[in-house]
């Protein structure tokens, strides 16, 4: 893998690639790298003829008060990991190369960064939404590849892509789980052995829920309702949000009608850190078996 810190040395490596007519695909992250992060460039890997990722710790999209300081960094194992998952290129600017002083220019989408994340963390989307649209224009044309863990980070880069007319083609992969359930997240690292134990109750919780639409549950509150019960019987966990969603436009529905594609979104604080997670549920024609 190469390492590139500077914005003018990738673009004219991306834009050599791109007229020899190879396909580019992106991973955008901000480092301490999992499994979730290698299976989004592991695909990009399938797709396309040159694989960059970008790591890159945005302080645009951290509040004061919340961890950018602590966010865990280790670049040489974070090498390692994109290596072998078959990055071809590394972007790792510096604060000062992706933001000279001072940033007058941000970039804020309404719609999908209202409520939930957006709600919590009034600044967080505008400064997401900010990084990727810089990286999208200096990566250039590509495929781009995000986990659906982030539901609404998702759902605001596709607004923003759009909105925008960006050359990029944004993909939702499949969040990437423990074996217990727990959504892989760089955040994990903050959790106590304790708290470890604990944190999958955010799937099963998930799970809970997506099984009261699958028994016919109408009421998105009621469906909510029971993912707020899971959390509440676990003592190192306190709910912030619960919801059960429209997945094309994170609204809520009067009723859930039979077809619906919903998200159940939740976020959950223990102790040491925030959890955020969601899952993906059909609301059936007649209802089924819980499971
Ligand atoms: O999901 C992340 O890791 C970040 O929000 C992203 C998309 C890399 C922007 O900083």
């Amino acid at each position: 893998v190469k390492r590139v810190e500077t914005i003018v040395e990738l673009r004219a490596l991306l834009d050599a690639q791109r007229s020899a007519g190879r396909v580019v695909g992106f991973v955008p992250t901000m480092g301490y790298l999992h499994d979730g992060h290698a299976s989004l460039m592991r695909e990009a890997r399938r797709d396309c003829d040159v694989v960059v990722a970008s790591i890159f710790v945005n302080p645009l999209q951290f509040a004061a008060g919340e961890d950018l300081e602590d966010y865990p960094r280790d670049l040489a194992r974070d090498t390692a990991l994109a290596e072998a998952a078959g990055v071809d290129l590394l972007f790792t600017p510096s604060v000062g190369e992706m933001y000279p002083e001072p940033v007058l220019t941000t970039v804020s989408v309404a719609g999908p960064s209202e409520g939930y994340e957006g709600a919590s963390r009034p600044t967080h989307f505008a400064g997401v939404a900010t990084v990727v649209a810089k990286l999208f224009s200096i990566v250039g044309g590509c495929r781009a590849y995000f986990g659906e863990k982030d539901f609404q980070q998702l759902a605001v880069v596709r607004r923003m892509a759009d909105d925008l007319s960006l050359p990029v083609v944004v993909i939702g992969c499949e969040t990437v789980r423990e074996p217990d359930g727990l959504a892989m997240s760089s955040r994990n690292a903050y959790l106590s052995p304790e708290e470890r134990a604990a944190a999958p109750v955010v799937h099963r919780a998930l799970r809970a829920g997506a099984a009261v639409v699958l028994a016919g549950e109408r009421d998105p509150a009621a469906v909510a309702g029971t993912i707020a019960a899971v959390v509440a019987g676990e003592p190192l966990a306190d709910l912030e949000y619960a919801a059960a969603v429209r997945s094309s436009d994170l609204s809520v529905p009067d009723a859930v009608e039979p077809g619906d594609e919903l998200r159940l979104l939740v976020a959950v604080r223990f102790p040491s850190t925030r959890l955020i997670d969601n899952l993906g549920v059909t609301a059936p024609a007649a209802p089924t078996e819980r499971s």
